[in-house]
């Protein structure tokens, strides 16, 4: 098979890495043209994929800038972004482009699939009148389906070919198209009746991480005010053989998607007058943990008899999650913000991020900051840290993700 992947990012790369290996001829299509110079000289831009296996895929992967390679496909799969406008609603933009630019080259008998992450209902009302506009009838002339993606950066004990991939088509003839496609490349594929019921899969799947996560952190406000340690209490909990699945506070939500994708869902409800207030009081506990942090920070600094102004802070991790230099949605950043703002003298230590833009910084070593630092807050927990060496040497730390949980310790405050 010929296989286009239109957005070769976090999603896109891994995928044409996994139907090129399968055997299969990629097209590889992306708007950033250094983007696709770098994977064309056998470099990779994704931690998750080594540069040895874009490399080793030779011939079988061309990256390319030119849409109308798209033409001699048998199969495109679109995984551009989805972000957020400026007033939290869905920016379909990139879907838009790449769609109209594939309808230009569509031609009979190629199968479509959109992997971004989305509401239900893109594919149907959105996209395929965009792919319509080549002339030929979805369903009929060119097939159409829809298959979230369920990658998870940083993960190693799953891959593309042991995780489930759930496909809904435009006609049973269009899922039967796309299960063949991704019997390429995943061990199973689950169908589902609609290119609706798959869109709202992928947001039941983030929706549900989302509200849990922000039950434990409203939980971990609670138990600061009833002075009751909270992973002692997960970690009991846990120990429940079924009907409890571990979720653990933090400094906030983070990555692409989880910040991003309730607010896609709440979108759609309001187009059907239903408001999706559980998934929003979600979205507004973990978009508010950060601030719950910095206070925790503030507070810790005044019980040694220090004002957070001219304090010297270290922020330990600023990745959205442990193992990945990926800053998307970071809550590190909003904690940064809070603190420079409040006048502390700001440093961060991150194994994964040698550079933050946004806040002008590079990180330090530890060995120059952990001693001088007035506190130390453990925002991202990188396994490459040691934290007795944390605990041992800071004056004062703050673990936003139960890190330092069996060091006992005067100088170690937990969320
Ligand atoms: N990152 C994740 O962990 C993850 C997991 C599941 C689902 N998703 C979803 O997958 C989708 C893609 O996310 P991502 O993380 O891979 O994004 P990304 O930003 O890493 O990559 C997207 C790529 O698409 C390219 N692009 C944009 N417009 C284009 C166009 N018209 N034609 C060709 N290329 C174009 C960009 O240059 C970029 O390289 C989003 O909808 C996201 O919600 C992401």
């Amino acid at each position: 098979m010929r296989v286009g992947i239109v957005g070769l990012g976090y999603v896109g790369l891994p995928l044409a890495v996994a139907f090129g290996e399968a055997g299969n001829e990629v097209i590889g299509l992306d708007t950033d043209p250094r983007l696709v110079s770098a994977l064309a000289a056998g470099r990779s831009s994704i931690e998750d994929v080594p540069a040895e296996r874009v490399a080793a895929l030779g011939d079988a992967f061309q990256p390319t800038t030119d849409h109308e390679r798209l033409a001699r496909c048998d199969a495109v799969v679109i995984c551009v972004p989805t972000p957020l406008a400026n007033q939290r609603e869905p920016d379909l933009t990139y879907i838009v482009d790449a769609g109209s630019s594939l309808s230009r080259v569509l031609r009979e008998g190629q199968l479509v699939v959109l992997e971004s992450t989305t509401y239900p209902g893109t594919t149907r009302e959105r996209l395929l009148p965009i792919l319509e506009e080549s002339g030929l009838a979805g369903g009929r002339d060119f097939h159409l389906a829809y298959s979230p993606e369920r990658i998870d950066p940083g993960r190693v004990d799953r891959t593309i070919r042991t995780t489930p991939k759930v496909v809904g088509g435009l006609t049973d003839r269009c899922r039967e198209r796309a299960v063949e496609l991704y019997g390429e490349i995943c061990d199973e594929v689950v169908e589902v009746s609609t290119t609706e019921a798959a869109e709202l899969t992928k947001l039941l799947e983030n929706v549900f991480r989302s509200v849990n996560i922000a039950l434990v952190n409203e939980l971990a406000q609670l138990s600061e005010r009833m002075d009751i340690d909270l992973w002692e209490v997960i970690d009991a909990a846990s120990t429940k053989p079924f009907g409890f699945m571990r979720f653990e506070p933090g400094p906030g939500m983070g990555g692409h998607c989880l910040p991003v994708d309730p607010f896609y869902l709440a979108f759609k409800a309001r187009e059907h007058d239903f408001y999706t207030e559980f998934v929003e009081l979600a979205g507004k506990i973990n978009q508010n943990q950060p601030l719950f942090c910095v206070r925790r920070m503030e507070r810790a600094l005044n019980e040694v008899g220090k004002p957070m102004k001219g304090s010297r802070v270290l922020l330990l991790g600023v990745a959205y999650k442990a193992g990945v230099g990926d800053l998307r949605e970071a809550p590190a950043l909003k904690i940064a913000r809070h603190v420079v703002e409040l006048g502390a003298t700001l440093s961060y230590h991150d194994p994964h991020c040698p550079e933050v833009a946004e806040l002008g910084l590079s990180s330090t070593s530890l060995d120059e900051e952990l001693g001088a630092a007035d506190l130390v807050a453990i925002v991202t927990a990188h396994p490459e840290v040691d934290y007795e060496r944390v605990v041992r040497d800071a004056a004062l730390v703050l673990d936003f993700r139960g890190v330092t949980r069996g060091i006992e310790a005067a100088n170690v405050v937990r969320l």
